[in-house]
């Protein structure tokens, strides 16, 4: 079969996005995610309720993607979804969905680990986005995950460190709550930093070895802070809210740019790529940049729809794997802890 003209349908319904993308060629053609509003309530994701929705969203999301790209079903090569890991009840509605489609269609099904497409979404096709060449470092940092990984190539990567508590991104969110934000607090929190004294409270960064992660103590370290001042000024919070999102955002930032610096030292590679929700944050993008004055580092950032949960990061690594003939069999089953 030629390489020249294969469309895949991706589909990604890990936690609580319901997404689906097409890509021709390695192009994307749609990229559509239905975000499920209902946890913002809850201050956080609620897993049978993400479960719930992704079976009411899942067959108008593939529709629209489908019909966005201007295709119909039977023009497909291969369907590609999100095995894991993730919330198992949220990844049993995209897996059972893909088999029985692939299987309906008679084309090939194939397999995706959402944490590799986190990386591999740097190679969609994207006009002013650079591809990373390998050997590269990727970050992952999002609500859900933060990992750093030594990407060799498509499908040799090591995870070399991550979180042993929360993620980056539950960092915020937490802190954000504490401080009576809405959910997610990242952006906001982001927003507030840059009108803000990132030295006007010190906040000790967690000692862990190597490269993983811990931002447990942190959240802790903040709750105790602000329950002190608010004792002694019940307005603390409102107004200090800039100088303390400022503080908050540059021990996050300090602590990733910490273990970048390990990384790169101990691996002896200058690419860094990142991904995951929290690269949008403007204080990492800053680092980033001044770490390529600074330490003689190449970063990406990728487009932000690819950054954040999404079905075109699955389809990519479907692309990747058709091109290698690497299908799975109609008896693969979801995997809430599936590792790179
Ligand atoms: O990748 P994502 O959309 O979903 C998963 O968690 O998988 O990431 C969402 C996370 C949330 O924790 C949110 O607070 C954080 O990314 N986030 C940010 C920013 N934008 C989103 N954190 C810091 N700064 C931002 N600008
Ligand atoms: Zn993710």
């Amino acid at each position: 079969m030629s390489s020249q003209n294969i469309y895949i349908l991706g589909i990604e319904s890990s936690c609580d996005d319901t997404a689906a993308s097409v890509i021709y060629n390695g192009k994307i053609l749609s990229n559509v995610i239905a975000s499920q509003k209902i946890h913002e309530e809850y201050g956080g994701v609620v897993p049978e309720l993400a479960s719930r929705a992704h079976q009411q969203n899942i067959v108008p999301v593939v529709h629209q993607a489908l019909e966005k790209a201007g295709i119909t079903k039977d023009k497909l090569h291969a369907i590609a979804f999100t095995r894991g890991p993730g919330l198992m009840g949220s990844l049993l509605v995209g897996t059972s969905f893909a088999k029985s489609f692939a299987y309906g269609l008679n084309i090939p099904l194939i397999d995706v680990n959402h944490m590799q497409a986190h990386i591999l979404a740097h190679f969609i096709d994207e006009e002013g986005f650079n591809k990373p060449s390998f050997p590269f470092i990727a970050m992952t940092i999002s609500g859900g995950h933060t990992q750093i990984v030594e990407v060799k190539n498509h499908f040799d990567m090591t995870v070399i460190g991550e979180t042993i508590d929360d993620a980056v991104g539950e960092a915020y969110d937490k802190s954000g709550k504490i401080l009576g934000l809405g959910y997610p607090a990242g952006p906001e929190i982001d927003k507030r930093a840059q009108k803000g004294n990132p030295k006007a409270y010190q906040f000790t960064k967690p000692k862990v070895d190597g490269l993983n992660f811990s931002f447990s103590g942190l959240k802790t370290a903040i709750l105790y802070f602000v329950q002190r001042e608010v004792k002694a000024n019940p307005n603390f919070i409102e107004e200090n809210l800039n100088d303390i999102c400022a503080s908050i955002q540059y021990t996050i930032i300090g602590i990733l740019i910490d273990k970048l610096k390990l990384a790169t030292k101990q691996t002896g590679i200058k690419q860094i790529a990142i991904g995951g929700g929290v690269s949008a944050n403007s204080g990492i993008r800053q680092a980033l940049k001044d770490g390529e004055q600074k330490f003689g580092w190449i970063t990406y950032v990728p487009k932000f729809e690819f950054t954040t949960d999404n079905a075109a990061m699955i389809v990519i690594v479907g692309y990747l794997k058709y091109l290698k003939g690497d299908f799975s069999e109609q008896n693969v089953t979801a995997s809430a802890r599936l590792k790179i």
